[in-house]
């Protein structure tokens, strides 16, 4: 993790979400629980059974094509089912989205946003945190006009009011539930966010890796090399933001420290929003996230994300830049000493090194950390077969492991 120092935001934020952390914690599904049961088999209570049904109804669309499924798909650890950049969504399914739509496994013990003591940013849901639960992130889709394109919170509830689950729906919430529109949207997201921490199909912990935590099982050579290159601050330094150790309570491990980081990934120019030379993703601070626009230190930064499932949920980073696993871990320990593998060639020759920025943002991109520490004609981290070692520990990260 990179330490961004600006204490001020911290009073803030911090009581607050603290309080919701709170709530959120109290809702069920916490931390330290590792359930193993498979996600069909589960009892869920009626408001997250509601929310399943919703999660995987279409015709809450405004196409009548697109739920939350499709583009988080169970098959997929609910991340999106296809090697697109960003997926697409509106009316006719032609609207392209600005993100890749990350996997929703594992979320759990995803805080609300914060800034820690230290000006860390940390936590929140959605690639630049902007949304404090996974009710108040299930609102956006619905709306979104490039996602499900519903005109209004009472244009979804007109729709719910038609589907099959209708009747259950009411007697979850209120047989006069529908003559409130914002009341019953409300519902619909605490139903959307209740099953995601519910099932345990979003966190089964039930990798190659957990159960050689557990002392089931070793793993092979290449899967052990790749762990230590992982874990070694030298070499990958990838458990400085990605934790692969135990908690001291014994919890296992989220590869996700949930703090944001600035990495330089190349742009994307298969996301059409590209196509203008002005438009920058700039994470924490803008376009899509607005209360930290003037927080200049923090924009190109993301969240870092789980890499459990990684094998599952290609292309990666935000932009979907990267088809796989192998290209991500080379662009981390080449970015620097070989910045022409990745940028394109400015019209003087030079590389354009960390083209998905602002010329003046540059300076933000983590230069200061393994593996991105080095400079031009310095030896990468890792070799080219320390990289597959590393590929190999990574594919041990899927779950429903089979001995
Ligand atoms: C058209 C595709 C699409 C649809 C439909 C969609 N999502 Fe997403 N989802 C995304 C994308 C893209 C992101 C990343 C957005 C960002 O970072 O700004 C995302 C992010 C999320 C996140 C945040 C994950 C995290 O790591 O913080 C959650 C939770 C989520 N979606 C739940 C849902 C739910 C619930 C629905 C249905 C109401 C839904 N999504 C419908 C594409 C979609
Ligand atoms: C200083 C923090 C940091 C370190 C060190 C780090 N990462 Fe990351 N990682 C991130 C951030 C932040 C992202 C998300 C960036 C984005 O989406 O633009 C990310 C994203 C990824 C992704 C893509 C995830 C996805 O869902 O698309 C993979 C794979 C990954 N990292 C693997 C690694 C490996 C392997 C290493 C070690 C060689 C490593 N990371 C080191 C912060 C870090």
């Amino acid at each position: 993790m990179t330490a961004f120092h600006h204490p001020a935001s911290l009073f803030r934020h911090t009581a607050l979400n603290i309080l919701i952390a709170l709530l959120l914690g109290a809702c069920g599904g916490g931390g330290g629980d590792t359930g193993t049961a498979s996600g069909s088999t589960a009892t869920l209570s009626a408001s997250a059974a509601l929310g399943e049904k919703i999660f995987k109804d279409p015709s809450l669309s405004a196409s009548a094509r697109l739920s939350c499924a499709s583009c988080h798909d169970p098959a997929f650890a609910y991340a999106q089912p296809n090697t697109l950049a960003v997926p697409f969504g509106g009316i006719a399914l032609s609207d392209p989205g600005f993100r890749n739509a990350p996997s929703l496994k594992y979320l759990q013990s995803n805080p609300a946003f914060f800034f820690a003591s230290d000006g860390t940013p940390t936590g929140g849901f959605n690639r630049d945190g902007r949304a404090n639960s996974l009710a108040e992130q299930a609102r956006r889709p619905f709306l979104a006009p490039h996602e499900m394109a519903n005109a209004s919170p009472a244009d979804v509830i007109s729709r719910l009011s038609r589907a099959s689950y209708a009747a259950e729906f009411r007697r979850a919430f209120g047989e006069r539930i529908f003559d409130d529109p914002a009341a019953a949207f409300d519902r619909v997201t605490l139903a959307l966010a209740q099953y995601q921490k519910e099932d345990p199909d979003f966190r089964p912990f039930d990798s190659k890796y957990d159960a050689f935590l557990a002392g089931k099982l070793r793993l092979s050579d290449a899967e052990l090399r790749g762990l230590a290159l992982f874990n070694s601050a030298g070499k990958g330094n990838c458990a400085a933001c990605h934790t692969s150790a135990k908690g001291a309570d014994g919890s296992p491990p989220l590869f996700t420290d949930f703090t944001y980081d600035n990495i330089g990934v190349p742009r994307n120019y298969a996301i059409p929003a590209t196509a203008d030379p002005a438009y920058f993703d700039l994470g924490l601070c803008g376009p899509d996230r607005l209360d930290l626009q003037n927080r200049s230190e923090l924009c190109g930064a993301f969240k870092v994300p789980t890499l459990r499932n990684i094998a599952k949920t290609a292309p990666y980073f935000h932009n979907g830049r990267f088809a796989t696993l192998r290209e991500v871990v080379a662009f981390y320990v080449r970015r620097d000493t070989n910045p022409g593998e990745w940028y394109p060639l400015n019209a003087d020759g030079s590389v354009n090194k960390f083209d998905d920025l602002p010329p003046a943002l540059h300076a933000n991109v983590n230069t200061s950390e393994a593996p991105y520490n080095r400079k031009p004609g310095e030896a990468p981290a890792l070799s080219d077969a320390e990289i597959d070692d590393v590929v190999a520990f990574l594919n041990t990260l899927t779950d429903g492991f089979k001995p």
